[in-house]
């Protein structure tokens, strides 16, 4: 006891001062840049103040109808604060250049990119990603994406993407991190963390921009760009957690999102970009729209450009992107009072201060290193890290008899539409990939395991059967091979092949570009045309594997109960098929966990596992009752729950047990459980903590997850977890929005996923 004082006492004598020292040089940091940012705007025109909060494309990636004209001009005159979508330190330097050496001010500019998964060596999809539940690496993958991206040029990313949806019809579950709020939360941070490291100014670390605020991923039926309704309740407990866990990482931007949130679009929205993101959270960085945001909150209904750029800087926004409203209206609207020049000095404060943090004033080419350009990036060890990376990613959905792993011996045909196709790997947003060096799975496997097994391919079927839907389904150049033989003789090809080999691996499911943003899916299924594929595949008699590329959940009943082996493979980036073949010939053990439901079909939508109970649940074992929340035709539950992916090998979970029955406000007890591996090689398990709250003033989940581990075991080792919860654990935000716990019962889960858990029970004290 005494021992433990007196290295408090020390800790709080060395840690003072330390402390103290730290808020010191913050302040004078602070002190430093407002000094330098008020000698400059002191000297700034109007003009020159909105021409910072004008953001352009250089047009490398563009995902609007707008694209942004005479930009060099723009710049020259002063009316460029940021560029996005310009990269390589050549082009980047002579835009540059043009700002620091031909306009008045010589302000420079700031570069954007939507960096999402990875640069040019890139990373599995976020949604992958998120299913490694691997924090250090995420962060690590955001590490090696800012080096790369840093070398080419750029210094501000438009991620972390952190939108919780529960809604796989919306394409762009790809860009996030699932279904979950904790979990979503700790992976907001650990992004920007890689990203921005302790020091913005360094030449290889860049900007994040948390994005799209707010709640884009609910948008109504799922359909990209749709309207947004939603409870405080579900709010502020479930959906704007990882955007506050973002800024509270320090994320230096936040963009806007496109919807409409209970009546008013975010980019509009003042209660949100003003209440909460900065005077509740207290966010200190600059507010980013997303593409023509502004411009299109006349077609949202409210009112012409200069009444929409004018509302939309009113309610918080600083920056404008591509659309120019900003630019060419807020100069009127402050002549006839419609904006104050307080709230344009603001905006554009804040734009110069994140050029400040970025140390852009002090040297504008920080970022414009040939060499490193050279020397940085597809590094051997980033290719390296993306292949453990995207390893880890996939989820073994089902494994009957063991099909896999397969042996390095024998024949293997590998068949199907997405077999042969490296362009497909990267996934959505992977503009900047190394697409011509990323090899297709065929290639993959010839050249890992071709020496010992026979692999026979064929197209056996084509993505969609209807040519157009193909079209769309494959633009921005990520072809995918089609042929237009009779459906009949391109099947019969792939059955004469299956036929000679041992067992078949079938190549299915989505193109990267039916992922993505603006690609919503009605119907979940893998395509008909390639289901019938499968089905004669299975006809064969041979063991057939799916190896399933996804940007989603999808519907998989079907195959679920007539495939032996489904390896969900998502879209796993520039080393995904070195990758898939480690998995599938044992080299690598899959450990990917789930973090978005799969439903049983697209009528259960939205199906997530932290659902409320509500006051008519099943009655236990029973998946239909009359007059309880059911549906005649399904039981309620998913087809794979959140949490869940198999192991080649298999873990027991055993003896959960809790410190003490009763948890004292401020204290904490332990809960500890017990996971041994029972099969017959090492393998990692996540191991996944829940609790319910049993009783509260408002209505609680069913489940929610508050820790995971992941661990690594030996065949037939045990590990004694011990997980800490405290009050912290239980809060949320009550119907006054006070975020507080209180006193009760509540339920511990630990397990493998959330469905298949083991229980105890602890009361909260008062
Ligand atoms: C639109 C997308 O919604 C957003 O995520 C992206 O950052 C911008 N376009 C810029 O490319």
């Amino acid at each position: 006891m005494k021992a433990t004082c007196l290295f408090l006492l020390a800790l709080l004598t060395t840690a003072a001062p330390a402390l103290a020292q730290k808020k010191k040089t913050v302040a004078t940091a602070d002190q430093k840049m407002n000094t330098f940012i008020n000698a400059l705007m002191s000297k700034m025109t109007v003009d020159e103040k909105i021409g910072q909060l004008n953001l352009l494309t250089g047009g490398e990636a563009t995902t609007g109808s707008a694209v942004s004209t005479n930009v060099e001009a723009k710049i020259k005159n002063g009316q460029v604060g940021g560029i996005f979508s310009l990269t390589t330190p050549a082009r980047i330097r002579k835009a540059q250049e043009i700002a620091v050496n031909h306009t008045r001010l010589k302000i420079p500019i700031i570069f954007g990119q939507d960096v999402i998964h990875g640069y040019k060596t890139t990373f599995p999809i976020p949604l992958a990603l998120s299913c490694t539940w691997d924090l250090p690496m995420i962060q690590q993958t955001a590490r090696i994406a800012a080096t790369e991206a840093t070398a080419d040029g750029l210094n501000w990313t438009f991620s972390p993407m952190v939108d919780i949806s529960r809604d796989p019809r919306w394409g762009r579950i790809s860009e996030g991190s699932g279904e979950d709020t904790y979990l979503g939360s700790q992976i907001a941070k650990a992004m920007v963390r890689g990203y921005q490291g302790d020091d913005l100014s360094k030449y290889n670390t860049m900007m994040a921009c948390v994005k799209h605020f707010a709640l884009y991923g609910a948008a109504e039926a799922g359909r990209d760009y749709n309207t947004t309704d939603m409870s405080l309740d579900r709010m502020y407990n479930d959906y704007l957690p990882p955007y506050k866990a973002a800024i509270d990482g320090g994320a230096g931007s936040v963009m806007t999102s496109f919807n409409d949130i209970n009546g008013v679009p975010a980019t509009a929205n003042k209660w949100l970009m003003t209440d909460v993101l900065r005077k509740q959270w207290g966010f200190k960085g600059f507010v980013v729209t997303d593409y023509t945001a502004v411009n299109e909150l006349i077609d949202h209904g409210l009112g012409d450009l200069q009444t929409v750029s004018a509302l939309s800087l009113n309610a918080g926004v600083e920056m404008d992107m591509v659309g120019e409203g900003f630019l060419t209206t807020l100069k009127k609207s402050l002549k006839e009072g419609r904006v104050k020049q307080q709230q344009i000095d603001q905006a554009c404060r804040l734009v110069l201060e994140a050029k400040y943090k970025l140390g852009l004033f002090e040297d504008p080419f920080r970022y414009c290193n040939e060499e490193r350009a050279k020397t940085e990036i597809l590094k051997p060890e980033h290719l390296k890290y993306a292949r453990e990376v995207a390893g880890q990613s996939f989820v073994l959905l089902k494994n009957e008899n063991q099909t896999l792993p397969l042996k390095k011996a024998g024949t293997v045909a590998l068949i199907g539409p997405l077999a042969n196709t490296g362009a497909n790997m990267p996934g959505t947003w992977s503009v900047n990939s190394d697409l011509a060096n990323t090899k297709s799975l065929l290639e993959s496997m010839t050249a890992l395991v071709g020496n010992q097994v026979k692999i026979l391919h064929s197209l056996g079927s084509n993505l969609v059967e209807d040519t157009a839907y193909q079209q769309r389904a494959t633009m921005f150049g990520r072809d995918i091979p089609r042929d237009n033989r009779p459906e009949e003789e391109i099947i019969k090809e792939a059955v004469s092949i299956a036929k000679k080999s041992d067992v078949v691996l079938a190549a299915l499911g989505e193109s990267s570009e039916m992922t993505g943003e603006a690609s919503s899916r009605t119907n979940l299924e893998i395509p008909d045309v390639q289901k019938r594929l499968l089905h004669a595949l299975l006809k064969t008699g041979k063991p057939v594997v799916l190896v399933l590329f996804s940007g989603r959940p999808l519907v998989l009943n079907w195959e679920n109960e007539n495939v032996p082996a489904i390896l969900n493979v998502w879209f796993g980036g520039t080393e995904a098929g070195a990758a898939i073949t480690d998995v599938l010939f044992g080299d690598v053990n899959p450990s990917g966990k789930l973090t978005a439901t799969f439903p049983q079909n697209v009528g259960q939508i939205p199906l997530y596992y932290s659902h409320k109970n509500t006051g008519r649940p099943l009655q236990e074992g029973k998946w239909f009752s009359k007059f309880r929340s059911n549906y005649l035709d399904v039981s309620n539950d998913p087809l794979y729950p959140f949490g869940y992916g198999l192991s080649y090998t298999t873990f027991e979970y055993s003896n959960l047990s809790l410190s003490s029955k009763a948890l004292k406000s401020g204290g904490s007890i332990t809960a500890s459980i017990s996971v041994k591996n029972t099969g017959s090689r090492e393998g990692k398990e996540v191991v996944q903590l829940y609790i319910q709250d049993l009783v509260g003033s408002s209505t609680r989940p069913v489940k929610q997850l508050k820790g995971f581990q992941k661990i690594s075991l030996d065949p037939g080792e045990a590990k004694t977890l011990t997980f800490k919860i405290t009050e912290e654990d239980l809060k949320f935000y009550n119907t006054n929005l006070k975020f507080a716990a209180e006193p009760g019962d509540f339920k511990v889960y630990i397990g493998g996923n959330s469905r298949d858990v083991t229980a105890s029970q602890f009361t909260l004290m008062k």
